[in-house]
């Protein structure tokens, strides 16, 4: 396996940071002797996938925080956590190892790229924890949300599927709405008007949510439901 400073791979094109803070002697340990034990490799994606029924992908996991619960609490579920940042690859397969968990496989890279090779109707429910906002508007085609990737995620997605975002960004959040709503393909479930500003299942903060909540926004958590 090629280990390069920082990144181990980028099949398509990727923003935002993708270095570890530390390349230490334990890092490397983890990468080169835990983390192929928990790889997804993309070959390998209908053969590792196929016997399982429940699979949930999570897309920019950070260090981990929401797929390790989800994967303890569900254990009769298989979660595909997909993330280019290597800090984070690093910080869940220590994890994963530590739990001796079976029901998690990490893919270092694009989450598009899983997207684009798994069979249509295969997953239970996508997660996406506060995607990057890109809040320039010259930025905005960044976005992970966008009719495009909506397309590919209502491909892959079984009906009844559940599509999770979670966002801590005002205009990101008009923006997801907007796009949502045009879509006949997901239908946001929201049974009250606040219902959205508390999550909708207990799980330890993220990274992001924590910084978020500390600065004083408020994170909204809007739940689709693939029609
Ligand atoms: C703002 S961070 C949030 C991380 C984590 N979900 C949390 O709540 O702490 C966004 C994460 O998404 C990852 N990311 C961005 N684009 C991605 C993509 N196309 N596929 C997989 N991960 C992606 C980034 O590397 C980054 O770690």
């Amino acid at each position: 396996m090629l280990i390069k400073k920082g990144q181990l791979v980028q099949n398509t094109k990727l923003h935002g940071r993708k270095k570890t803070r530390s390349s230490g002697k334990e890092n490397q340990r983890i990468i080169r002797d835990i983390f192929p034990n928990y790889e997804l490799k993309l070959e390998d994606i209908q053969v590792d996938l196929i016997k399982n029924n429940m699979i949930e992908l999570e897309i920019g996991f950070g260090f981990g925080e929401h797929i390790l619960h989800q994967a303890l609490t569900n254990p009769n579920s298989n979660f595909i956590g997909a993330e280019p940042f290597l800090g984070g690859i690093i910080s869940l397969s220590k994890k994963i190892d530590e739990r001796k968990l079976s029901n998690i496989k990490i893919y270092n890279g694009n989450a598009i790229d899983v997207v684009d090779t798994l069979d249509k109707n295969t997953l239970t429910t996508i997660y996406i924890l506060f995607p990057d906002p890109w809040p320039k508007k010259r930025h905005h085609k960044r976005r992970l949300i966008s009719k495009y990737n909506l397309d590919k995620f209502s491909n892959v997605l079984k009906k009844g599927g559940q599509l999770f975002i979670a966002t801590d960004h005002e205009e990101y959040q008009y923006w997801i709405l907007e796009i949502m709503s045009n879509r006949s393909d997901f239908r946001w479930i929201c049974s009250g008007c606040n219902d959205f500003k508390s999550k909708p299942y207990e799980y330890p903060e993220t990274k992001y949510e924590k910084k978020a909540i500390l600065a004083g926004r408020r994170p909204v958590y809007l739940n689709f439901e693939k029609n």
